[in-house]
């Protein structure tokens, strides 16, 4: 979700008009995945990397947060989205960890979209902390070398709950993965929007999903109903 601040500072606004306004675009995203029964929906809404930023504007995203938590965690539950989070959400103030932990809780059994946050995440550092746990909980034996599939690794990653990611949508024009869910990645379909996120609609959101069906996905392989894949000479 990118170009906030852009688009505050294009209209002569402090930044911070920039992330409500980027807040009013989440809820109309999130109830537009919900309606068309998305499965899984990922927002990368504070990455590692922003600690960088001035502190109040930190803190300011802070009491976005929990303000949309407060004011939304009812309606999320109502429409039976599970809401979770990857990363480390014990760097941010108690108030927010307090509140989703408890929207966290309550919404963990629905069965509808699975919401997550990503917050204070990178994706190098998710593949770092995976890779530690698993020599902590098997040791580097030879029986690591020997039986570890890549499967067994995945599952010491945080977004282990997450299928692979089908298709990003990266808005603002920049056209940059910075550092998202790098494992799930591998291959997917990306979408880059010129739009600053504020101003992304529910119709550039179906827009970005029609193009996604449009895509073929061969994963490496061949696509045999439009190939012909019988050998030729060179
Ligand atoms: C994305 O908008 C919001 C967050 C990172 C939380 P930006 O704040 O990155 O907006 P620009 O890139 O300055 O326009
Ligand atoms: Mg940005």
């Amino acid at each position: 979700m990118d170009g906030n601040g852009r688009w505050a500072q294009e209209r002569n606004l402090r930044r911070h008009k920039g992330h409500i306004e980027g807040c009013e675009t989440v809820k109309k995203i999130v109830n537009s995945a919900h309606n068309k029964e998305i499965a899984y929906l990922t927002l990368f809404a504070f990455s590692s990397e922003n600690w960088k930023r001035p502190g109040f504007e930190v803190r300011f995203l802070m009491q976005l947060l929990e303000r949309y938590l407060v004011d939304y965690g009812e309606e999320l539950h109502q429409k039976n989205i599970c809401l979770k989070t990857i990363g480390q959400i014990e760097a941010f103030p108690r108030a927010v960890q307090k509140n989703l932990k408890i929207l966290k809780e309550k919404t963990q059994n629905n069965t509808g979209l699975i919401l997550t946050f990503a917050l204070n995440f990178g994706g190098r550092q998710e593949i770092f902390n995976a890779v530690k746990k698993l020599i902590k909980g098997i040791g580097l034996s030879q029986k690591f070398e020997d039986e570890l599939n890549s499967k067994d690794f995945e599952s010491f990653l945080e977004s282990s709950y997450l299928p692979d990611m089908d298709l990003m949508i990266r808005t603002s024009g920049e056209q940059r993965l910075s550092n998202f869910l790098l494992w799930k990645m591998a291959y997917t379909e990306l979408y880059f929007s010129p739009k600053y996120w504020p101003d992304f609609s529910e119709n550039d959101f179906i827009e970005a999903i029609h193009w996604y069906q449009t895509r073929q996905r061969k994963f490496g392989g061949l696509d045999l109903k439009s190939t012909n894949p019988s050998p030729t000479k060179l």
